[in-house]
């Protein structure tokens, strides 16, 4: 039986994220531009999109660029930029046929206004799709996104409209970029990093975490199912006691 059909189909997480990691590493590899890399990497990007819209993902999360990834060499920075607009244009079908609602977090202020016009113009497109909302953090950090949380909750305080008595991790959360969203159920990494990287770190406090050796440009539907059958056998128990261990004393 191949993989997908092996899900079990009450058990499909509602939210699966993913640090796309190996592009540079696996054009490396061919000799290639560190760029065809990151051009192989937004087939993965389509095909896992479809295998998790198809199983009934309802978010799926991709951490497309990094603040840290400003850091890059300009010609890499630039070629990711071009890259992620014409992918917006390129995919759109994809995104309509499959009902995949668009959603950026991240700073947006700082993309060239070519950039952010693409990307307001997919957002828009986007919007009454409802199958399941494809998340892009661009321009992302965890830190930089808990850093604006606690001003804009600084601020509610300073006018009188929240007292510091009440900021529990509910207040938090709704102060969050990434509020309309829940916490994943999985976090996969690619590429055999054993690491985070700034991503989603409030939300993942009891996400099943993923790492796969692959290359992000490797990375097939068949590998992305066999991670979520991998998390279908995980006892997840926040914090707290097995159900099968409740009566056990
Ligand atoms: C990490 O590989 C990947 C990125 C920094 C960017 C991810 C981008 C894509 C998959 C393509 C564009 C995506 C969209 C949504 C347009 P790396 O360069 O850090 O690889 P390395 O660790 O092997 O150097």
């Amino acid at each position: 039986m191949s993989v997908e059909r092996a899900l079990l189909r009450d058990k499909i997480p509602n939210h699966v994220a993913i640090i796309m990691d190996g592009n540079g590493r696996w054009a490396q590899k061919r000799g290639l531009p560190r760029q065809q890399g990151h051009m192989e990497g937004v087939k993965s990007v389509r095909r896992i999109a479809k295998a998790a819209c198809r199983i009934g993902i309802r978010y799926l999360t991709l951490y497309a660029f990094s603040t840290e990834n400003w850091g890059r060499p300009k010609e890499e920075v630039s070629a990711l930029m071009s890259l992620l607009v014409s992918c917006l244009h390129d995919e759109m079908p994809l995104f309509m046929e499959n009902g995949i609602r668009l959603r950026v977090v991240g700073q947006s202020d700082v993309f060239d206004p070519s950039v952010r016009e693409a990307l307001d113009a997919a957002l828009e497109k986007t919007s009454s799709n409802t199958r399941m909302d494809l998340v892009l953090a661009l321009s992302y950090s965890s830190r930089w996104e808990l850093a604006e949380a606690m001003k804009r909750i600084g601020r509610q305080v300073e006018e009188g409209g929240l007292a510091p008595e009440d900021i529990d991790d509910s207040v938090i959360g709704r102060f969050l970029a990434t509020s309309f969203m829940p916490d994943p159920d999985l976090l996969i990494r690619t590429s055999g990093e054993y690491r985070v990287s700034n991503f989603l770190l409030w939300q993942i406090a009891y996400t099943e975490l993923f790492f796969t050796p692959v290359l992000w440009p490797d990375f097939t539907e068949e590998m992305f199912y066999g991670a979520i059958a991998d998390y279908q056998g995980r006892d997840r128990r926040f914090g707290k006691v097995s159900v099968s261990n409740q009566t056990k004393q």
